[in-house]
């Protein structure tokens, strides 16, 4: 995708004192040695927003985040933050993270083991060189945002991981950062605490007012949480958009793949004046909604399917098929679904029309 991609602004942010700063990026790459992690990305974020970037393993999202740290220095283009430019890669100029005004949380957080809660949260104050009675009042004011009053003159040592968790976040978000960075901060953690945690890291960034960047390869979590996601692939942005507008207008066919529960119904074909034609060989994709796409008895025509496995979902049924060299999930509830299911094959019925078509990779048009 070519261009710069601009996002409508945030919802509007709890604090009138928010620190949020816009973030811009103009060609910004990365290479290393020969191999390109990130390639040519432009995107504007408003402040405040909460984007996510979101992609496959190796697709450059943390490439991308280390160099809004300041972690990694980019190869070509800027960042700016705010009006700042804080990065320059054709002209070399590069900001130190600890002067960008950026907070951090990595999966691999490490808290001091020599240091209560409280005084993990008062060091980076020090470091910033806030007064005493400064740091008291924010340190207080960040416990109770956390909810860790309690807790404040234990070592880690003595908190579960939920907990560490929560005071590598108060910890961050201390000295009032007017950026927020996140790589996929949840992910060693049990399913129920990352949906806790996933619900305080929101609340955090509203009244932060903080403008946040997160990084995830798990979808749900990236359509939970984002006011925006940029959806990566192989360095390059794919499509940023709000989750509806990704949900809704995939932009391409990778997109309407790698988001939903289960994702959209891509079946291959051609087009044949203003209608769609099945066709394995085709060199279009339409696209279905996984519950528009019905499940009927085999007739040995064109969509005849394998059927592989079907699970409950909210009591409903999500019956995986394969077509060719593709696999299809479908969500159904009639009869002729669940009959089809105890079949070994058996037949896709389309709607009349595809909610859009997608030229196949690889497949000119
Ligand atoms: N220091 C490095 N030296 C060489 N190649 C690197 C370096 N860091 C990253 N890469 C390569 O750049 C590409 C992007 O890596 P990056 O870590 O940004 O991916 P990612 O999207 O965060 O993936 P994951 O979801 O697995 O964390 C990968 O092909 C990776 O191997
Ligand atoms: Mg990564």
């Amino acid at each position: 995708m070519d261009g710069r991609m601009t996002l409508a602004p945030a919802p509007a942010l709890s604090r009138p004192d928010a620190p949020g700063v816009p973030i811009s990026l103009r060609g910004l790459g990365k290479r290393f040695g020969a191999a390109v992690a990130v390639d040519d990305i432009s995107l504007d974020v408003p402040a405040g927003a909460f984007l996510v970037l979101l992609g496959p393993s190796g697709c450059g999202k943390s490439t991308t985040l280390r160099m809004l740290a300041g972690l990694e220095e980019p190869t070509s283009g800027t960042i700016a933050l705010g009006d700042r430019v804080v990065a320059d890669g054709g002209a070399g100029m590069h900001v130190p993270p600890g002067r960008r005004g950026i907070g951090m949380v990595f999966q691999g957080y490490a808290l001091w083991p020599h240091m209560t809660v409280r005084q993990n949260i008062e060091w980076p104050l020090r470091v910033a060189r806030w007064s005493a009675p400064e740091r008291r009042a924010r340190i207080a004011e960040t416990l109770a945002l956390v909810e860790l009053e309690a807790l404040a003159e234990r070592h880690p040592a003595q908190l579960s991981g939920g907990q560490q968790q929560r005071v590598a976040i108060a910890r961050t978000i201390a000295p009032r950062p007017s950026v927020l960075l996140f790589d996929e901060p949840l992910s060693n953690l049990d399913a129920r605490l990352r949906v806790d945690l996933r619900a305080e890291l929101m609340r955090v960034h509203r009244e932060s007012g903080a403008t946040s960047v997160y990084v995830t390869h798990d979808q749900g979590e990236a359509l939970a949480m984002a006011t925006h996601v940029a959806v990566m692939r192989d360095g390059r942005i794919e499509q940023l958009g709000t989750p509806q507008e990704l949900l809704q207008e995939p932009a391409t066919a990778f997109v309407a793949e790698f988001l939903g529960t289960p994702p959209a119904v891509l079946v291959p074909g051609r087009g044949e004046g203003e209608s769609f034609v099945p066709d394995p060989g085709g060199a279009l994709l339409a696209m279905y909604r996984p519950d528009a796409v019905r499940l009927a008895a085999a007739d040995g025509g064109a969509l005849d399917v394998d059927v592989l496995e079907s699970t409950p979902l909210a009591g409903r049924l999500v019956t995986t098929v394969r077509h060719g060299d593709r696999r299809i999930a479908i969500v159904g509830e009639d009869a002729a679904h669940a009959a089809a299911v105890g079949a070994a094959r058996a037949r896709l019925v389309l709607p009349a029309s595809p909610v859009r078509t997608f030229a196949r990779e690889g497949a000119g048009l």
